[in-house]
């Protein structure tokens, strides 16, 4: 009888900075600097390459002698301020919303970006799967913007924000949008989109005919900035955490 053999299940191989990030450890920057410096041992052998392959169900990796465990999982909710971007280092030395976190205790990542003259709520984690997911299209998890307009905008310019407006990587889905109140200079609008794309609410704003003065985020999905000073951050709550399906330990 043929023996049938079955293929060999595919092991979980990583690059060896890319280990130190997944576990929640240090950005990619910092895991390779800690490789080079000769902190870093697989399975007792000292191993100097980032892009080392390491089997993470049998290989052993050990930093300054201590074996590696993943960092327990984190969820934090910023409120960011303008001025501030959503990257790590930035060569021009702006200030980052890394210099706002440095007490939070973990390595985390932004889920998602909020442009440098946006503020509000920016969700930073060491979990990638959570991170991946709500940002994930197919989620569609609603995003909830306040938006100060140029110029007053009328009831079509409004309507036309509904039902969908043309940009150049295609027309966006319905939004919720709500006008919050009109002075004779401006219109407050409340916006909620199911999609995430790049500098969409300025685009969007711009395709009816007026500007972005202000962008102000508020929610996501069920998570609200609430009454969070800005500048400041807190934990999500283990509901909040379940809510936007991620595991709260
Ligand atoms: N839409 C924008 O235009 N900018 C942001 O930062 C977020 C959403």
């Amino acid at each position: 009888m043929r023996k049938i053999t079955k293929p060999a299940p595919k092991r979980p191989l990583k690059t060896l900075e890319r280990v130190f990030s997944k576990a929640g450890l240090g950005s990619r920057t910092e895991a390779r600097s800690w490789i080079g410096a000769g902190r870093v041992r697989v399975n007792g052998r000292l191993v100097q390459s980032p892009d080392h392959w390491v089997d993470l169900e049998r290989d052993r990796v050990t930093l300054d002698g201590k074996p590696l465990r993943t960092a327990a999982k984190a969820y934090i909710l910023l409120y960011k301020p303008t001025g501030y971007l959503t990257t790590y280092r930035d060569p021009e030395g702006r200030p980052t919303v890394y210099d706002l976190i440095e007490e939070a205790g973990a390595w985390l990542s932004p889920v998602g970006r909020l442009d440098l003259d946006t503020s509000g709520l920016l969700l930073l984690t060491n979990d990638t799967a959570f991170a991946e997911r709500v940002m994930n299209p197919e989620y569609k998890v609603p995003k909830t913007y306040q938006v100060k307009t140029a110029t007053p905008l009328s009831d079509e310019q409004i309507e036309h924000l509904r039902r969908g407006v043309a940009l150049s990587d295609g027309p966006t889905r319905p939004a919720t949008v709500t006008r919050l109140r009109d002075s004779a200079k401006y219109t407050y609008l409340e916006l909620t989109l199911a999609e995430g794309r790049n500098r969409q609410v300025r685009r969007m704003i711009e395709a009816v005919d007026s500007k972005v003065l202000k962008l102000v985020r508020t929610a996501l999905g069920p998570i609200r900035i609430g009454d969070l000073p800005i500048g400041k951050w807190r934990r999500l709550t283990a509901e909040e955490v379940r809510a936007l399906g991620g595991r709260a330990d």
